[in-house]
């Protein structure tokens, strides 16, 4: 037995191989010469990090077996850093790996000294991870049960949507379809002194424009012809809870100066009514509109945005969420198997490099539907691209290789700085470089600390 980390190279050679080993005494190394014993291996030692030849038999000229083996990693043990050797030159299959979910590569031939610093940054991201996931496992905060996500990004965005909860000031949620608002929005309440209270939604997009008024501010028996009885407004309805307004920019501006009364005074009238009815809310307001512009445009009464808008969380899309994509898609597969017994239960390989190469426009939504649509269509034990319909998708993101290692040093920093509570003399240590020099990555990777 040995406490030494294990660590997984992949390499037909034998004399890099020896090479390696004897490079690499801190580690406890495993070798594997081709994709059957690295997944023997993988299952067998767990390393946390593997380094992965791409030219691999039976295709040891080529990259499509070394391909085909960091999907395999990829499918079946996702937080492992794989860290890929290219040929000289090859900067297309180093981009392509790190789209795969590679967490490095280096260009052959082997310079120790760097493969070295390479092996122990990835390690150090691995451990920083798995304490990420153990302090979120370890504390299940049931507001936030509901929210998948193991990505800094977002965990950064909940610890703040949690901060906000537990006062009372009205949030803006800003996210493209399909990101998560309403979610987020629920959490919120779920998370605030107001939980036992109601949650009231509405989209503001939805009704049509001559009833939004009634709808929000409710109205009395005989306003307008059909107003029968008189009826509370969705405002009215949120008493003592939260009231979540969606698409907030569609409401429009006679609409806006009757909203501003209300969120700054906490009153309201019914439509055709004359009592001034007082209302304890906490609003939250959502769009994926520009608000800002809109401003500018005078189409959004700026006196309302700052009313609206005392904190802003900004949601990142699904794309720039550092591994939530394939962690997601296996949420989603367990969540609506039930609704196919018998049906498929993973991802094919093939599925998860189509997964991490599509740039979902469409965020979670269109995640969760195409999943929901491969139960249905998939035949096998396994999800496929084509069942994703993800095939020669036309909305594959393009990434340069300066891009690839921004992303890479961006969710190192920030996992560090997550992992050490914002410290940066911390994060430098825990990340091996110095405090300057982690000031100056993060100045132009435009990291805060958090
Ligand atoms: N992080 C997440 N984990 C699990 N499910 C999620 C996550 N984010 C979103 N979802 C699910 O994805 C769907 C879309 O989320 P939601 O309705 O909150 O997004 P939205 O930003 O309000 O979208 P839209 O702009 O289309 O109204 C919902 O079914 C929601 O439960
Ligand atoms: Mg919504």
């Amino acid at each position: 037995m040995t406490d030494k980390p294990p660590l997984l190279v992949i390499e037909d050679d034998p004399g890099l191989q020896r090479q390696l080993k004897w490079a690499y005494e801190g580690y406890s190394v495993s070798l594997a010469a081709d994709r059957e014993a690295a997944l023997a291996q993988l299952e067998e030692v767990e390393p946390a990090v593997v380094t992965l030849d791409l030219g691999l038999p039976p295709d040891p000229d080529g990259v499509s077996e070394g391909f085909a083996t960091l999907e395999a990693i990829m499918a079946t043990r996702p937080h492992t850093k794989v860290i890929v050797a290219s040929g000289h030159g090859d900067r297309e299959s180093a981009r392509r790996a790190i789209a795969l979910g590679a967490f490095d590569f280096y260009q052959k031939p082997i310079d120790i000294d760097e493969l070295g610093f390479i092996v122990s940054r990835a390690f150090h991201m691995a451990n920083l991870e798995a304490e990420n996931r153990r302090l979120q496992s370890r504390v299940p905060e049931a507001p936030f049960s509901d929210i998948v996500t193991g990505s800094p990004e977002m965990l950064k965005i909940c610890a703040m949507v949690e901060r906000i909860a537990a006062t009372n000031v009205s949030a803006l949620l800003l996210g493209a379809s399909g990101t998560g608002k309403e979610l987020l929005a629920r959490a919120m309440h779920a998370a605030s002194s107001r939980a036992k209270g109601p949650f009231i939604a509405i989209n503001c997009a939805a009704i049509p424009e001559n009833l939004l008024e009634a709808e929000l501010f409710g109205h009395e028996r005989g306003a307008f012809t059909g107003a029968v009885k008189t009826t509370e407004g969705k405002i009215e309805l949120a008493q003592k809870g939260t009231l979540f307004l969606d698409e907030v920019g569609d409401i429009p501006l006679p609409l806006q100066v009757k909203l501003l009364r209300f969120v700054q005074e906490r009153v309201i009238e019914r439509v055709g009514g004359r009592k001034s009815i007082p209302v304890d809310v906490r609003i939250v307001c959502a769009t994926h509109q520009n608000l800002k512009a809109m401003i500018a445009d005078g189409r959004f009464r700026e006196d309302l945005f700052y009313r609206i808008a005392e904190v802003t969380v900004v949601i990142p899309p699904l794309k720039d969420r550092a591994g939530d994509a394939l962690l997601l898609a296996n949420h989603f597969i367990q969540k609506h198997a039930a609704e196919r017994p018998g049906g498929p239960t993973r991802l094919a390989p093939g599925a998860v490099a189509a997964i991490n190469l599509h740039s979902w426009p469409g965020n979670i939504r269109e995640l969760e539907n195409r999943i929901k649509r491969a139960l249905i269509m998939a035949d096998g034990p396994a999800i496929t691209a084509e069942d994703l319909d993800l095939v020669d998708s036309p909305d594959v993101r393009p990434m340069t290789l300066r891009e690839a290692r921004a992303l890479s040093d961006m969710r190192t920093i920030s996992a560090a700085l997550a992992a050490t509570g914002g410290s940066i003399s911390k994060a430098a240590k825990a990340l091996g470089i110095s405090r300057p020099t982690l000031y100056d990555m993060m100045r132009d990777l435009g990291v805060d600390a958090g």
